[in-house]
């Protein structure tokens, strides 16, 4: 069959390629660019075209027959992964240390394609991961039209009702076994103290959603924070220790410096740094919403000298929104004017941005600080290249990079990255 003719549920034999950001392998049919899910580089597979037809720049398909399988290959030892399945994991046929091979490939492209660096990282186990089951604290489950919890499958609404979920903690898993008549999703977390919450969605109006306690118990922290059961929180039960220790390590911060942590959430990484700093320091934390900048402030009453901030970053610094994206009129936000408490320098900058990256206009905010250091952590690798590529132009160079295995099983990857001024 001609590459040109492809359809949904066509079949062709193919060999595949290279690793490729979001969960699948390339591979080419005739001229054609297939992503395919369920393979790994080197193998020769049977792939079933998902999405995607004449006149697509490419096409999507799931491997379902391998007919030469690479070194690295195991079975699933979930019983709902697979070709037209739970579409929560990724790489459920590779063995784990192949996985971080997997994600370190995808770090390295980025870096080389969108910011033309060569970067020598290696996807880190978070410690104290296993086996890369049973990690997941947070999670939202699907409910179908009958009351049963489940997985979407891969880009897709449909519900696959599931009894376990494999990457799922005990106590979440066990709320699986449940029944949640009326409910569109479930949202269930397994805190660091206490026992698992399930909160039923959609909210009722004017029911609060409970609060929960986690802990960072690192090197450099050692602390209790509360934050919202639907609120952010890292999902593996040794990530937030594991970034709060990469992060200050490339800023070393000392006592009496000026620190603004940015994307704070309820302020983690806030605590770290105001710990090192001291009481001659200072730590600005911006966040935008409102429930965690409550309770950031909440929990950094133990340090006076933070100053957090409910804004967002772009409003913080007075500067432009992000273009909006998606169909209708691209227009820029109007900018805010510059935030009383942003402060005209900084030696060290801390970004958590969510997955779309903090972008060239927070950048160049940032670095008209003129900090000494500037530690951002990344959840998705595209984006920090992206940024990479903007905090270079305006005189940082990238002086370190972590990469963490901090959601195994699926093709997502942290990044701690270090930035410092060239000499
Ligand atoms: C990846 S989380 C990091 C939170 C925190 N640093 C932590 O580790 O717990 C990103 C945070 O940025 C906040 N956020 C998203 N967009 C924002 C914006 N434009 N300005 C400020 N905060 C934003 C989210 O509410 C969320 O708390």
């Amino acid at each position: 069959m001609s590459g040109s003719e492809l359809a949904v549920g066509d079949e062709v034999v193919v060999d595949v390629g290279p690793v490729a950001h979001g969960g699948h392998c390339i591979a080419r049919h005739e001229g054609r660019v297939l992503f395919v899910r369920h393979t790994l580089p080197g193998e020769r597979v049977r792939a079933r075209i998902t999405e995607g037809g004449a006149g697509d720049r490419f096409l999507r398909a799931d491997a379902v027959a391998v007919e030469g399988a690479a070194p690295g290959r195991v079975s699933a030892p979930c019983p709902y992964a697979g070709p037209g399945r739970c579409g929560g994991c990724d790489f459920q046929h590779a063995d784990l240390a192949t996985q971080r091979d997997l994600k370190t490939a995808v770090v390295r492209e980025q870096f080389a394609r969108l910011a033309r660096l060569d970067v020598d990282v290696t996807v880190e186990p978070v410690p104290g991961d296993a086996d890369g089951l049973r990690w997941r604290t947070r999670t939202e489950f699907a409910v179908d039209a009958d009351g049963r919890p489940g997985m979407r499958l891969h880009r897709s609404h449909a519900i696959l009702p599931v009894d376990d979920c494999l990457i799922a903690a005990p106590p979440v898993a066990a709320a699986l076994s449940g029944r949640y008549a009326g409910c569109s999703a479930i949202d269930v977390v397994a805190p660091s103290v206490g026992g698992a919450v399930v909160v039923e969605l959609p909210l009722v109006p004017g029911k609060s959603v409970p609060s929960v306690v986690e802990s960072v118990r690192s090197a450099r922290l050692d602390r209790e924070f509360t934050v919202s059961a639907r609120g952010f929180w890292q999902v593996h039960p040794g990530a937030a220790s594991a970034f709060v220790d990469a992060a200050l390590d490339v800023l070393d911060p000392r006592p009496g410096e000026t620190a603004l942590d940015l994307y704070s959430g309820v302020g983690v990484f806030t605590a770290a740094l105001a710990q090192a700093v001291g009481e001659r320091g200072r730590v600005v934390a911006v966040e935008a919403d409102e429930e965690a900048s409550t309770h950031a402030k909440a929990n950094l009453t133990a340090y006076p000298w933070t100053v957090p901030v409910r804004a967002r970053v772009d409003d913080f610094f007075g500067v432009a929104r992000p273009k909006r994206r998606g169909p209708g009129p691209r227009r820029a936000g109007k900018p805010a004017a510059r935030h009383p408490l942003a402060p005209p320098s900084a030696d060290l900058v801390l970004l958590d941005p969510p997955r779309t990256g903090a972008g060239r206009e927070v950048l160049v905010a940032v670095a008209a600080l003129r900090p000494r250091a500037i530690a951002y952590v990344a959840c998705d690798p595209a984006a920090l290249a992206r940024d990479t590529t903007y905090l270079r132009e305006l005189g940082y160079e990238l002086s370190d990079l972590r990469a963490f295995d901090a959601f195994p099983m699926t093709h997502h990857v942290e990044c701690v990255a270090g930035f410092a001024t060239v000499v």
